[in-house]
Order: structure tokens, then sequence, then C-alpha cells
């Protein structure tokens, strides 16, 4: 199980210490979330925000792209410090050339799905990427509410393949967990309940401790 608390919901006051907060409570990754003001209408972080958490923290940086054109992005971010790029199907018409690039630069690459988007668009990507990321929400904000009908998603790609990490983001707590886990999620996203919780550490331990 993969857990990565989101740096959106931080205290972007400082966002080092925030970082360095998740390290220390167990995290596995630090997602890091870039919006455009395009493809989503909220304008977050850049490149140089990810060069900085590289500088504070040891975690492997798993950045998730909501921006068009992402391909252009690619060597930024790269020079940043990802360890991982995540992009959305959605963005892009150079799926495939974007996914190759990513791996061509020598991290892992992932291909990020809308709610809306349907699974069958999926099935080509599956044996293409490291990271599947199942959106639980409307991609541009934090604090959002969970939406279940993607949970038939996670099966339908689990169904397909047991290596595939299945990452889902968006309205993730305890409980909206353990269902993602159950359809066959390995890989948690949460914001909101990771960074808001009284007690990071015990939050993440019993993050982990879901499907055992
Ligand atoms: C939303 C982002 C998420 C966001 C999740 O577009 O991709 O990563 O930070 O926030 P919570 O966990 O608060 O829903
Ligand atoms: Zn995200």
């Amino acid at each position: 199980m993969i857990i990565a608390p989101s740096i959106l919901a931080a205290d972007f006051a400082k966002l080092g210490e925030e970082a360095k907060r998740a390290e220390d409570a167990g995290a596995d990754h630090l997602h890091i979330d870039i919006m455009d003001g395009h493809f989503v209408k909220n304008l977050t972080l850049g490149p140089r925000t990810v060069a900085a958490m590289k500088r504070s923290c040891s975690l492997f940086l798993d950045v998730h792209l909501m921006i068009y054109t992402p391909y252009d992005y690619v060597e930024q971010f790269v020079e940043s410090g990802a360890d991982q790029i995540t992009f959305h199907f959605e963005a892009t018409e150079d799926v495939m050339e974007t996914i190759d690039f990513i791996h061509r630069c020598g991290i892992k690459a992932g291909l990020a799905f809308c709610p809306e988007t349907s699974e069958s668009m999926m099935v080509k990507y599956i044996d293409k990427v490291d990271n599947l990321l199942l959106m639980t929400v409307n991609p541009g904000y934090g604090g959002q509410k969970f939406i279940p009908e993607v949970l038939d998603k996670v099966r339908f790609v689990r169904a397909l393949s047991e290596k595939v990490v299945i990452q889902v983001d968006g309205g993730i707590n305890l409980e909206t967990a353990n269902e993602a886990v159950k359809a066959g999620a390995n890989a948690l996203v949460a914001g909101s309940y990771l960074y808001h919780h009284a007690n990071m550490k015990q939050a993440i331990l019993e993050l982990r401790g879901l499907g055992r």
C-alpha cells in the first residue's frame, strides 16, 4: 500500500516543514498537484515548488499534472526532482508519446482519468504505465466529496491487471479508502484527511492497515 499525502492541503506558508511532517509521519510518497488554470480552473504549484520539496524531504515525489500539453513540461519537472509524473488522458492527444518520454527521462509514468471518462479508454494503457490514477473527485480542488461510482472503474482495471498500481485521489478518508482498497486500489492520495488530522502518523498507520 502506497500512502501519499497531498501537499495541496498543507499550510502553504511553510511547505518545506509540511513535506517533512509527512515524511516523519511515515508517508511513502509526497503527492504534488500541478494545475494550470485551464485544464482545471485552479492554479497551484510549479516546478520550483517541486524542487523545494526535493530539498525539504527525502520522500518519493509523485507529481500529478492537471495541465494541458503535459509533454512540454515533462523535462522541467524531471529536472526539479519528480520521481513519477502522472498526467491526464483528457489533457493531450499525445498520450503514448508522453508516457514514453517520461520513461526515457528515467522516472515512473502515470496516467490519470477523470471520473466521467469511460473505462474503455483505459485498457490500452494499463500495461504501459507504472501508475493508473483514477480520480475520485473532479480534479481541481481539495476537500471535495468522494464519487463512489469510480469504484466500478477500480474493479474493472484490477480485473485486467494484478500488477498496475491503482491510485485513487480525491475525498479519501479511512472510510472511502477502505472501499477503494476493497475494489483493488493500492495507492491512496489524501490531502485534507491527512494534513488536517490531529495525528497524521496514526492516520497513515490506519490507512496502511486496510486490506490486510
Ligand atoms: C484534486 C487533487 C487532489 C487533492 C485531494 O484535484 O488532485 O490530489 O489534493 O484532496 P482531498 O484529499 O482533500 O480530496
Ligand atoms: Zn492529485
